[in-house]
C-alpha cells in the first residue's frame, strides 16, 4: 500500500526496476522512470484505444508484442521497449521502420484531408 491508499506494483522495464500504482499502464510506468516509449493515439485524459500500435513493447511470458498504452502493469514482469526485442521475429525483411513511417504518414494525411472538411461541416451547422 502507498500513501494514497493504492496498491503498488513492482516490475522491470528495460532493466530498470519500477514501482507504480496498480492499474497504471506500461507507457506511464516507463515515463515515470524516464524511459520514452513512442506513442501517437494515447492521451492521459482519454481512454486508451490502442489504435496506432506505435507503443508496442515486449512483455515476458506474452508471445506477441503488446500495446504499452492499453496494458496495465503486472507484478514481477520484465518489459522491453527496444525494437530488437519487440520484433523478435523478422517481419517483411525487417522493414518495420518503413512500415511504421508509412503508417504515420497515412495517419497524418488523413488528418490533413479530414480536418478542413470536418471544420467546414461544423461551421455549416452553426
Ligand atoms: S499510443 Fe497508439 S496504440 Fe499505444
Amino acid at each position: 500500500m502507498s500513501d494514497n491508499g493504492k496498491e503498488k506494483v513492482t516490475l522491470t522495464i528495460d532493466g530498470r526496476e519500477v514501482t507504480v500504482d496498480k492499474g497504471t499502464n506500461v507507457l506511464e510506468a516507463a515515463k515515470s522512470v524516464g524511459i520514452e516509449i513512442p506513442y501517437f493515439c494515447w492521451h492521459p485524459k482519454l481512454d486508451s484505444v490502442g489504435a496506432c500500435r506505435m507503443c508496442l513493447v515486449a512483455i515476458e511470458k506474452i508471445p506477441k508484442p503488446a500495446v504499452a498504452c492499453a496494458t496495465a502493469v503486472m507484478p514481477d514482469i520484465a518489459i522491453s521497449s527496444t525494437s530488437e526485442n519487440v520484433c523478435s521475429t523478422p517481419c517483411l525483411n525487417n522493414d518495420c521502420w518503413l512500415i511504421m513511417n508509412t503508417w504515420i504518414l497515412f495517419l497524418l494525411l488523413l488528418f490533413m484531408i479530414f480536418t478542413p472538411i470536418m471544420a467546414m461541416i461544423y461551421q455549416a451547422r452553426l
